[in-house]
This record gives structure tokens, sequence and C-alpha cells, in this order.
């Protein structure tokens, strides 16, 4: 080992591991050469692709190829210290104008060399390199599990009602096709990243609107409003703003930013967030009496005065633009009491705020439906509009709106059942949007596709990886359409198979708008059903587990005919012309999933089957794999 890194390794924590270590020394040949190593970042997986050359005078060259999901780079690392088995560098990367510093350490083990890398106080991550190489990252998220057809744009859907939008910082690094999903299916957008302060602001004397300028040009010529985000927040803010510490000084920066970006923009951008994420997580009975105001350097520099002056000097800067205070869980709990304690406060202090952004970043099965729409009715009470601003609905794993909770993340697809759960969660929730109509202004997804979502691996938006939608914005459309219960069946697509079949029931083969991927064969008329007499369930899988029933169809409607239910693997359309998506892979949880809808059908006043199935006689079949 070169004497002068043993040197520096000494005012190192990590001297003491070293010095500890009882396994038999390596030389530092095994080292050197090439290791591979997958990181999960914020951005998705990063495969590091090391390579390590010690020359004769015992230097140490570290260089790396790495593939990003968006992008292949190549690193040079510094500092790069090294024992027997032992090795430090640092990666120094470049983030606009900001400078980051990436400590990395590693240990052999065995073939393995395991690496920790820690980014100073924003925590660290654990990987192990190998000499093998990993298999890739799935480019793209594998095919949908089911085919799902939309033959109405959710923009249109509400246009009555609210904007939909969502969130991005396009056009730059999204593809032909993104832009295109994005201009035809939302009315609105919002900058995820580039108007916020550390990316447009980045120095006193430094202004970025590369960035901003082309967005607003593209949403422009692609009819889109814009909702800028955001001014004064606690996070991505430069520390420039508060050097100092002096009230005048930092007001009179506050003041210079927003009429800068306000005024630039005036009257292009509909709306801004003017403050963001004031109030602090969590709380109990005692803060929910108080703003509970999160520590921040705002709030240290200027005191709770900071929101009441941002709010004056955005109205200065642009007298049309609707000014929102905009947070996450604001909806429920102490936070929402705090918000209204907050809320009361600005407008008595003439805080000219008009709206509250309910960031609306939920978790599939546990969304807060009923707080959701007691904030949305609160907020109105105080003369306020309410807009949803940055909507994710996660499967698996938290969501929240908090930084850094990202444990959940993986690159395994859906389940169907997921799938259909996230459908319910979001059709519910358009349905409480839709109620409210007259104060709900605009709903933005944060993101476009659940390739481009700061959730990935958690697949929370309308459309897969691959851009094409998923059941839950079948689901939403359904709603919108008055068919989000199984009242009004869309009947227009149903299929008589040979004359409905000779049993004493004249049977369908049909489908809903709630369930998707399965064909349901029923009895056509269900008049004949209720408490004396049920419809027994048939769970159908088919042969070489294909997407369809086709061919089995005779059979099934047979069944149906006699006064069962049937539900099928495969949608609908595969009956009369076998595509692509009858070969698609389909699952066992399918037949779960849509056991579940029945027995919900079965249970819920409004739908067509309510009361009529016999949920406690249920069958499954099938043939061969299914
Ligand atoms: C997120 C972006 O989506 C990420 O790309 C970025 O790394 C961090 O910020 N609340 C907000 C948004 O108001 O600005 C945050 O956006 C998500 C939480």
């Amino acid at each position: 080992m070169a004497s002068k890194t043993l040197a520096c390794f000494c005012c190192l924590a990590l001297t003491a591991t070293f010095a500890l270590a009882q396994e038999p020394k390596q030389s530092s040949e095994d080292l050197t050469g090439t290791w591979h190593c997958q990181f999960e970042s914020p951005f998705g997986l990063q495969t590091y692709h090391f390579h390590l050359v010690i020359d004769t005078a015992g230097d140490a060259t570290l260089k790396a190829e790495v593939d990003d999901r968006d992008e292949k780079r190549k690193v040079v690392f510094v500092d790069v210290k090294f024992d027997n088995d032992s090795i430090e560098f640092a990666e120094v990367r470049q983030f606009g104008e900001r400078e980051f510093r990436i400590e990395y350490s590693g240990k052999l083990s065995g073939k393995e060399l395991a690496i920790t890398r820690s980014f100073g106080q924003r925590g660290g991550q654990d990987a192990v390199a190998t000499r093998n190489l990993p298999k890739p990252p799935p480019k793209e998220d594998p095919a949908p599990v089911v085919d799902v057809k939309i033959d109405r744009m959710i923009k249109d859907a509400f246009m009555d009602s609210f904007l939909v939008g969502m969130a991005g910082d396009l056009p730059s690094r999204y593809s032909e096709q993104e832009l295109k999903l994005a201009a035809e299916h939302f009315a609105a957008v919002t900058p995820e990243n580039c108007m916020k302060p550390e990316r447009v602001h980045p120095g006193e004397d430094r202004w970025n609107f590369e960035q901003t300028d082309a967005l607003v040009q593209w949403a422009e010529k692609n009819d889109m409003t814009i909702h800028g985000h955001t001014l004064v927040w606690h996070a991505q803010t430069p520390n420039w703003f508060f050097e100092g510490r002096d009230p005048e000084t930092v007001k009179r920066r506050m003041k210079e930013h927003i009429d800068t970006l306000v005024g630039r923009y005036r009257g292009r951008l509909q709306s801004w967030d003017v403050v963001n994420e004031a109030i602090n997580d969590g709380g109990d009975a005692e803060t929910a009496k108080t703003e509970n105001l999160r520590d921040s350097n705002w709030l240290q520099t200027l005191g709770p005065e900071f929101l009441t002056l941002a709010f004056k000097f955005a109205r200065q800067a642009d007298p049309d633009a609707v000014l929102y205070y905009n947070d996450y869980n604001i909806e429920s709990g102490p936070k929402h009491e705090s918000s209204m304690v907050l809320l009361r406060r600005l407008l008595a202090d003439g805080a000219p705020i008009d709206a509250v952004g309910i960031q609306g970043h939920w978790r599939s099965g546990r969304v807060p439906f009923e707080a959701i729409e007691k904030a949305i009715t609160d907020y109105a009470s105080l003369g306020l509009k309410v807009s949803i601003t940055e909507l994710d609905v996660t499967i698996r794993g938290e969501s929240g709106g908090q930084f850094g909770r990202r444990r959940f993340r993986s690159s395994s697809p859906p389940s169907l059942e997921d799938l259909n759960v996230q459908a319910e969660d979001y059709a519910k929730l358009f349905s409480i949007f839709k109620k409210h109509e007259d104060v709900i202004e605009r709903v933005t997804f944060w993101g476009l596709n659940d390739r481009r979502t700061w959730r990935w691996g958690q697949h929370p938006l309308l459309f897969d990886g691959n851009n094409n939608p998923k059941p839950a914005y079948a689901s939403i459309i359904a709603l919108a359409d008055g068919k989000g219960d199984e009242n009004t069946p869309d009947q227009s697509n149903n299929v008589k198979i040979e004359d409905g079949g000779r049993g004493p029931y004249s049977a369908i083969a049909t489908e809903s708008k709630t369930l998707a991927g399965i064909t349901i064969y029923r009895p056509d008329d269900l008049t004949a059903f209720g408490s004396e007499q049920q419809l027994p369930i048939l769970l159908w899988g088919n042969g070489a587990c294909a997407n369809t029933t086709e061919e089995h169809k005779n059979f099934l409607n047979e069944i149906a005919s006699h006064g069962y239910i049937v539900l099928g693997i495969g949608p609908l359309d595969q009956l009369q012309q076998r595509g692509e998506a009858s070969r698609q892979r389909t699952s066992s949880s399918q037949l779960l999933a849509a056991l579940d809808w029945i027995t919900a059908q079965d249970a819920t006043e409004r739908s067509i089957y309510f009361e009529k199935i016999d949920t406690t006689k249920v069958a499954a079949m099938g043939m061969s794999c299914g």
C-alpha cells in the first residue's frame, strides 16, 4: 500500500474497519480491473462499470462508464485511495450550476466488492459490485397485463368541469411520442423542476431561462395553460437567498426573484404556486390549533410574515394570475387543521391568495377519500378555489409528498389486481372532484407516464412506461360517462354466440368498463334473478394461458345460458378477432381480481348485479395452463 494513502486514511472513520479486518489479506491485484455495480438512484437504476488501473508507482486511476435510464456518461473519479482489499474515491457531478460530491468506499469480500456511497447529508446507498455484467435494467416496462382502449381523452371528458394537466419539464429530453401524448390528453402543464429557484435562479445575478422559455413556448403552441411552480419553498432553493440572514436583504431578494420570474411570463402563465409546503409534517392535537410552520430558512429570516409578503409580491408582478398556497397531506389530520389556521390568518392579513393546491400524492388502497372531500369543502368555505396539483396514486409503498421515501421502488410490473384497485381509487377520486366541480379549477398529474414520474417503480400514473393507457384511465373515463357503476352497462359491444345457448336464459358475452381484461358470459336478461334465484360464479382460465376465451366461447356461453355468470380471462374484443393481445401473458391473479369485482357488484345497490350473485358458489376451471 502506498504510504501517502495510508496517511489519508487515518483521518477517516473507516480506518477502524481496515485495521480490524481479520480476513487473509489479498493483494491489490484483486481490486484492479473491471467491476460492475448497480445503484438505485432517485432517477432510476444506475449501472456503473468501474475500471481500476494501478501503475508501477502504485498510483491508481479509476474510471467508469455509467448507464443511467436516459443517458450514458463517463466518469473519472478523484481522490482514489486504496488498501489491499479496500478502496475509496469520489465522483464530482455538476447539476446546472451546482456541484455535488459523491463519496464511495468499497471493500472486497470474497468475489464481491461491497460499495457504499454517500451524498453529504442526503444519505447513502449500498450496492455490491461483481466481475459479472448485471442484467440490463428494463428500458421500458414489460408489456401491459391488459389492453386498455380509450375512446375519449381525459381532458375532453372533464372539459366542462375542470382542467386536467400533467407535470414535466417539456419539451427537451421527451420523445416525440411522449410530447404527442402530453399535448393530446392534457390541457395544462406544470414545470416539474425547471422553474424552481435552484434551477431558474441559481445565483443572485444568474438566471437560466432557456428551459422555462422553451416550456412556455411549447405549451402555448399546444394550447395548454401553464401553472408556475414554485416561488417560495424550503427545498430546491439555493442558499444565496439567505446569505447574511439580514431580513431586509432576504426580503429584497424574494421580491426580485418573484418580480423577475412572474413578471417575465406575465399574462402567459395562468397561475402560480406562490408558497409551497410551509407546514410541518405530522402534528398533534396541540399543533393542530396553530399554523405549525416548518422551520425553514424563510421562516427563520422573515418570520411568519414571509407568506403574506410572497403573495403580495406575486400579485404585484402579475395582477391576473391565480395565486396558490400548495402543500401535501393538508387534507387530513392535524396538518389539515393547521392549514385552516394558516389560511385564515393569511386572508385576514390581506394576503392576495386565491386558491389552495392539495398536492395529492396518495397510495392505492389507502386514499383518504372522506378527508379529501371535507378538505375541498373546508377550503371552499374560506372563499378559496381548490386544485389537485400533483396527483399520483402509487401501487406499492409510500407516496406522500416527502422527499427520500422511495424504499419500495421496483421494476416488476403491477398485477392486474393492483391495476384494478388503482383504477377504482382513481375513479372514486374523480367522482369527488366532479361533485365539487364548482370549486375545483384543475387536476394535474405529477408526471406523464410510469417512467416519467418521481415515483418510478410504483406505477402511479394513467399511462404505463410504454405510454399505454392503464385501467385507471378507462375507469376515470367510464366515470365521466356515467358508466362507473354497472348500473348502465355499455351494451354496444356485446356478442351473441350460438343464438344465446340452449339453456333457459339466453346468454351474451359482454364486458365491464370497471373490470379490465375479462370477458363476462351471463344471461342477457337479469330480471329473473334476485334473492330467490342467484347466479353461481365460474372463473375460467384458457389453454396456453392465452388472453382470450375465443376457443371456449361456445362452451362458456352454454354454461351461462343455464343461469351462471362466467368470468373468463381475456378482453371481449379478442373473441371476434384474435390479435397480438390474445398472446399476452395472463396470470391467475386476474381471476381473483374478477372474483373481488363480482363480489363487490353483488353488494352495490346501483349495480345490475346487486344481490343476484351467489358468492358462496364459486368454481374455477380451465384448460391446460389455464
Ligand atoms: C419533485 C420532482 O418531481 C422531482 O423530479 C425532484 O427531484 C424533486 O421534486 N412536492 C413538490 C414538487 O411540490 O415540486 C416535488 O417534485 C414533489 C413534491
